[in-house]
């Protein structure tokens, strides 16, 4: 059996489209990108939602600190078994059963009658963070032609700052009740808009071609470039299941596919992106950052306020990204951002440091948020929709998920005995040093994927990684 990988078409089988099919990717793109406000949402609930369960459960330090990192390890599943059921059942049946799963897991944490429940309910809630954050990039990217798939891609980043606003916005509304309740309920709306929209939104052409379901294919495809723009595409595209056997193309998808040498570029710039995003700091300051201002000598409640500015610029500064990213590419993005990242966090840590915290620890704070929201935030979950070749999207993006949501997990997790061991300043140059890395890693190893087909992101990844010739696999079978 020959050439699987090669199968051009099905790289993204949305190549133009009309002014009004323009329009319909837009609008399946919101549906498909609300799972990244829920990813937003239930990890932004607890910060205000705590305060109250505390009280009302007799919650200790560590069961405290346990209803917010459990969601991190359920995501951590959840993103690993995306990438399977993302290629099994297809991106909308995948996507539909997270919106399921988050109806379940804010139901469960509702009717809470205690500790042991609340954290089987965040266990559940983060499984449907994680798999969604894992299947959205890919269901997003296949369903965008090549010229604003960046700024739909972005859409999800977007989602995910709107869903911490809009958690931090709740959290104010109901904390005079202190109702935890309503405040994890409120997840069910956006909940239900998943699982309702997954029955609207069509199967991602990509999967279906892949799947021989050339005919639903070729109708999603002419609903936004026309009937003759489909019959071209679907005559290009391979006839996927004539030469592979199910359990074939099961093993060319999963996850030991991942493994084969074409694939390890892209696999490279997927993981050490995710772990970037996550060691460069970004959530110590999202989650820490009234804890941070309190100690700059603002009190308990401006702090709070505060945040909420933060969760404004957070998501500002993500429309100019969603603004620039098919304008001046996502390499361009990611260097400047990660430089900005640099800067502030080395200022930040002087002024911890040197003690002078103040109004230039809050100036630094703000402009580092902006630094990552204008790129490494967004361009992350854009790349890994963009960089694995269409058969092992699924899993490969499962897979820097994962990485992303380990990483998460272990910052939070040492974070605060870092920076009791080393001081806060040091710590923040700790974040530095790894900003400074990821400027280095990118300049030398991200491909450009602005307007591009997979072809040439390849063709661009197999040059930086030093390799001349694109070496097929051995087919299995
Ligand atoms: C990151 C999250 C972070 C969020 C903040 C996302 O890109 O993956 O960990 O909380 O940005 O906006």
């Amino acid at each position: 059996m020959q050439g699987f990988s090669s199968a051009p078409v099905a790289e993204g089988p949305i190549l133009d489209v009309h002014a009004d099919g323009l329009k319909q990717v837009w609008r399946w793109g919101a549906v498909i990108a609300l799972g990244g406000f829920l990813f937003g949402y239930d990890t932004g609930v607890i910060s205000g939602a705590l305060l109250f369960i505390k009280k009302d459960f007799h919650l200790d330090a560590f069961q405290q600190g346990s209803l917010v990192s459990v969601l991190l390890l359920g995501a951590m599943a959840g993103a690993l078994s995306a990438g399977r059921l993302g290629s099994r059942l297809g991106r909308r049946r995948t996507l539909g059963l997270e919106g399921v799963v988050f109806l379940v897991g804010t139901a469960i944490a509702v009717a809470s009658s205690g500790y042991a429940m609340l954290l089987v309910a965040r266990v559940v809630l983060g499984w449907g963070v994680g798999a969604a954050s894992a299947t959205v990039p890919v269901y997003l990217s296949e369903m965008s032609p090549p010229r604003t798939r960046g700024r739909v891609l972005t859409m999800n980043q977007l989602l995910i700052t709107i869903g911490i606003l809009v958690a931090y916005l709740v959290n104010v509304v109901f904390s005079a009740s202190e109702d935890w309740r309503a405040m994890f309920a409120c997840g069910a709306v956006p909940a239900l808009g998943l699982a309702l929209g997954s029955l609207w939104v069509p199967e991602s052409p990509a999967w279906e071609i892949g799947h021989g379901r050339v005919e639903q294919a070729r109708a999603t495809i002419a609903s936004v470039s026309g009937p003759a723009r489909a019959e071209e595409v679907i005559a290009g595209s391979k006839p996927v299941k004539e030469t592979l056997d199910q359990e074939a193309l099961a093993r060319s998808t999963g996850w030991h596919a991942l493994l084969e040498v074409p694939i390890r570029p892209a696999l490279t710039v997927g993981l050490t992106l995710a772990a970037v995003q996550q060691f460069g700091g970004i959530n110590t300051i999202i989650y820490y950052a009234p804890t941070i201002m309190q100690k700059t000598g603002l009190s308990a409640s401006s702090s709070i306020a505060y945040s909420v500015a933060i969760g404004v610029i957070n998501f500002v500064m993500t429309v100019v990204a969603i603004r620039l990213v098919d304008r001046v590419g996502r390499r361009r993005l990611l260097l400047v951002s990660l430089f900005g990242m640099f800067l502030t966090l080395a200022l930040l840590g002087l002024t911890f440091a040197t003690s002078v915290a103040s109004v230039l620890s809050l100036v630094a704070m703000v402009a580092y948020i902006c630094a990552f929201a204008v790129g490494l935030g967004p361009v992350f979950w854009v790349l890994i929709g963009e960089i694995f070749p269409a058969r092992v999207k699924s899993v490969g993006s499962a897979a820097a998920t994962t990485v992303n949501w380990l990483s998460n997990f272990v910052v939070s997790l040492v974070f605060l005995s870092v920076a009791n061991a080393i001081g806060q300043g040091e710590t923040f140059w700790l974040f530095a040093v790894v900003c400074a890395g990821g400027l280095w890693f990118v300049d030398r190893f991200v491909p450009e994927t602005r307007d591009r087909e997979f072809a040439e992101i390849e063709g661009d990844l197999d040059k930086r990684f030093g390799r001349r010739e694109r070496i097929l696999p051995a087919r299995p079978g």
